[in-house]
C-alpha cells in the first residue's frame, strides 16, 4: 500500500541513543547484567533515521543486527557505554538512554576464571557512574531523555528522577503489563517531565512510542520548534 513519506523534521539533528543492557564482568566468563532486548532503543535510532537525523545508536549485547544508516557503537560495561556516550553526545541536539545500566560493578574484576569454593562467597560491588546525570550536569542546549522502570509511585519517583539528573524527560513504565517492557514488541509508558506534568500513552508498538517521544524531544530544542 501507499506509505506517505516521512517528514523529515529532524534533518541535520544529530541524535544519541543508547539501548540494551550492560555487562559487567566478575572475571573473564561471568558477568552481571539484565534482559534488555534492545528493541526500543533501536526504534527510536531507526525512527529517528527515518525523520533525517545523523543518528549513533550505542548499544549494549543484543540480538538485533545493525541497522543501515546508523553509526552503531557497540559497548559491554557501563564505563565503556559512558565513554562512547558523552563522546558522540558532544554535539548532539537529543540524547535519549534507553540502556539498562547496570547500576554496579565489580570493585576489582578478575583477570583469571574464579574456581568455585566451598560455602558463600561474597562479591564486593561499586556504583557504575549515572551517565545521564552526567549528561545532565554539563546540559546545554541538548534535550535529556530518560526510561524507568518502578514498581511503585512511578510518576512521582520519574520526576524526582528526571530533575535529580536534569532531564527533560522521563518515559515510565511497569514491569508488569504483560507484552511490554523487556523483550516485547510495544510498550505502554507515561510521559513524566522534569516539572512534574505527565501523559499516560495507550499500549503502542516501540515505534510509535519512538515517534512520540522524538516528537515531544523535537519541540524542545530552540532553533527547531515551529
Ligand atoms: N541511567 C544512566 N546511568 C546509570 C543508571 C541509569 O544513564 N548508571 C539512565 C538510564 O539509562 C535511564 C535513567 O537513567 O534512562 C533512569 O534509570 P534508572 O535505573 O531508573 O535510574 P537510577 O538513577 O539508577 O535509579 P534506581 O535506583 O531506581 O535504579
Ligand atoms: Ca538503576
Amino acid at each position: 500500500p501507499y506509505q506517505a513519506p516521512t517528514a523529515q523534521d529532524l534533518k541535520g539533528v544529530r541524535v544519541v541513543v543508547s539501548a540494551g543492557p550492560t555487562r559487567e564482568y566478575l572475571d573473564p566468563v561471568r558477568f552481571i547484567s539484565n534482559p534488555s532486548s534492545g528493541k526500543m532503543g533501536f526504534a527510536v535510532a531507526e525512527e529517528a533515521r527515518d525523520r533525517g537525523a545523523q543518528v549513533t545508536l550505542v548499544t549494549g549485547p543484543v540480538t538485533l543486527a545493525d541497522p543501515p544508516g546508523i553509526n552503531v557503537v557497540r559497548i559491554e560495561s557501563a564505563l565503556e557505554l559512558r565513554d562512547a556516550v558523552v563522546e558522540a553526545g558532544r554535539d548532539a541536539g537529543i540524547v535519549v538512554m534507553t540502556a539498562a545500566v547496570a547500576d554496579y560493578r565489580a570493585a576489582s574484576a578478575a583477570t583469571e576464571k574464579q574456581a568455585k569454593v566451598a560455602g558463600d562467597v561474597t562479591i564486593h560491588l561499586t556504583p557504575n557512574p549515572d551517565i545521564l546525570a552526567e549528561l545532565g550536569r554539563d546540559k546545554g542546549s541538548r534535550v535529556l531523555v530518560g526510561f524507568a522502570m518502578e514498581t511503585h509511585a512511578g510518576i512521582e519517583r520519574a520526576a524526582l528522577k528526571a530533575q535529580r539528573k536534569n532531564a527533560d524527560f522521563i518515559l515510565l513504565n511497569y514491569p508488569t503489563r504483560e507484552g511490554t517492557a523487556f523483550g516485547g514488541d510495544d510498550n505502554e509508558v507515561t510521559l513524566v517531565r522534569a516539572d512534574g506534568t505527565s501523559e499516560s500513552w495507550p499500549r503502542l508498538s516501540k515505534r510509535e512510542v519512538a515517534r512520540r517521544l522524538l516528537n515531544e524531544a523535537r519541540q524542545l530544542i530552540p532553533t527547531l520548534s515551529d
